[in-house]
């Protein structure tokens, strides 16, 4: 097990390029089993999950080259391996498998994925539309066990009863070889779903209106590979803003896409947060007396879900009372008695996070409960006075591309160490 080390109030200043996005590429795998043919992802980030994901498929007989940021999958010698649990349950996105494998064999095992400490994260919106669309679906001793019928998916009308991202990208890798039109209304509208419906694209498959709340799919026989570079990270790019917000003597955030992060940027525009917006960086300014602001977050293109941790220790700099809901997971508070130990005068009140500032933090031995908490503690530590140690670090390196590496080459004092080790 490794902690993180840092020494905080030092400021911030340079450039950091972001990588490509994780809730982009943790899907884009699992897609590319669907073709007859290699699929060559460029732009892959270097997190665990991505290698998580590499094992699964090599499981599965797929051929993997990572070299870098290039990840070549040929996916012709692919059988659906039953894997009803093991290193399939070690991230949430391995459901995108259920829908993968649904598409290309009309059957899968696939176990269920592990919970995490955003609050109950159940499927019931992916086995809804996978049995809208014919499948046989049962949930039995962990794992989910899908088969088509007799002739094959069949396409359908399917209404999502809520906005999912998992589902709406679960239900499209299933319909893409669905017999005739399957139609998803009250789809979810993230950056990401674009991304993967421009990959099934590029490898043949007709799929209309993504990145919109109805989504139409035409299936096909066949399905080829392709290049394809994956989406710029708008969650890690949100972090680093926030981060450079806090502590930025001028840092330039570069391979930022500004209209997957508006309603992010308009917050801290909100606050005072002083930015040139260029083509595809963003510059922020060194940043004083900001305001305190109210966040409720919404599905895309509302105020992320996964940016209310990291935008956090950003509002406990500002003046003011601030409100924070968090309308998609509202469990998502385990960085708030963190942030406390930390001296935040900050709580939770019923479904609001109740914050008031401004805060001088100190450093302190703090735990990471999922990862966009542990990137909240990671920034928290960059301001506080002192030493901040953060264990459970493992969460962090799941999603965030050399965070080391990155915020070292801006000047932080941060070090990745063994837990034993003496800071
Ligand atoms: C994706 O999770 C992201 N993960 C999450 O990011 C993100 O927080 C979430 O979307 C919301 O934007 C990946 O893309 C790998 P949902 P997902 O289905 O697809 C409920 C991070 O930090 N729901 O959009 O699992 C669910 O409980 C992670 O990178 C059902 O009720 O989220 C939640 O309240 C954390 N039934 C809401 O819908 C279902 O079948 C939105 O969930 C599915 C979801």
């Amino acid at each position: 097990m490794k902690k993180i080390v840092i020494n905080g109030n030092r400021p911030l200043k340079g450039e950091i390029t972001i990588s490509g996005a994780k809730n982009s590429v943790v899907a884009l795998i699992p897609a590319a089993i669907l073709a007859d043919s290699p699929v060559i992802l460029e732009g892959v980030p270097d997190i665990s999950d991505v290698d998580s994901l590499k094992e699964i498929l090599e499981i599965m007989g797929a051929k993997v080259e990572h070299v870098g940021e290039t990840m070549m999958i040929d996916p012709t010698e692919v059988q659906s391996i039953p894997m009803p649990h093991g290193k399939i349950n070690s991230l949430r996105a391995s459901y995108y498998f259920m829908g993968a494998l649904l598409g290309k064999f009309g059957e899968a095992v696939v176990g269920l994925p592990g919970g995490c400490n955003l609050g109950p994260r159940p499927i019931d919106l992916h086995v809804k539309g996978f049995a809208a669309l014919g499948a046989d679906v049962r949930n039995e001793y962990g794992a989910m066990y899908l088969r088509a019928g007799e002739e094959g998916l069949k396409a359908n009308h399917i209404f999502m009863d809520n906005v999912s991202v998992g589902a709406t990208i679960n239900i499209m890798l299933a319909a893409v070889k669905a017999k005739g039109r399957t139609v998803i209304e009250n789809a979810a509208r993230e950056p990401e779903i674009i991304d993967v419906a421009t990959l099934l694209n590029n490898m043949g498959a007709v799929v209309r209106g993504a990145g919109t709340d109805e989504i139409r799919i035409d299936g096909v026989e066949e399905l080829h590979g392709t290049r394809h570079s994956v989406v710029p990270d708008r969650i890690e790019a949100g972090t680093y803003l926030a981060m450079a917000a806090a502590l930025g003597e001028g840092v330039v955030v570069k391979n930022v896409i500004y209209e997957h992060l508006e309603s992010f940027i308009a917050k801290l525009q909100e606050m005072g947060v002083e930015m040139t917006i260029r083509e595809d960086s963003i510059e922020v300014f060194p940043s004083h007396d900001l305001k305190m602001v109210n966040i409720k977050t919404y599905p895309y293109p509302g105020f992320a879900t996964d940016l209310q941790q990291p935008i956090t220790p950003l509002l406990l700099k500002a003046h003011g009372t601030g409100e924070l809901i968090d309308t998609i997971y509202e469990k998502r508070i385990n960085h708030v008695p963190e942030l406390a130990r930390m001296g935040a005068n900050i709580q939770v009140e019923g479904n609001m996070i109740v914050m008031k500032g401004p805060n001088e933090l100190t450093g302190a031995e703090v735990v990471a409960s999922d990862l966009r908490a542990g990137a909240c503690l990671v920034t928290a530590g960059l301001m506080a006075k002192g030493t901040t140690t953060i264990f459970n670090v493992e969460f962090i390196l799941r999603g965030y591309d050399h965070i080391i590496d990155k915020l070292t080459g801006l000047g932080a004092d941060i070090r990745l160490v063994e837990e034993d080790e003496k800071n």
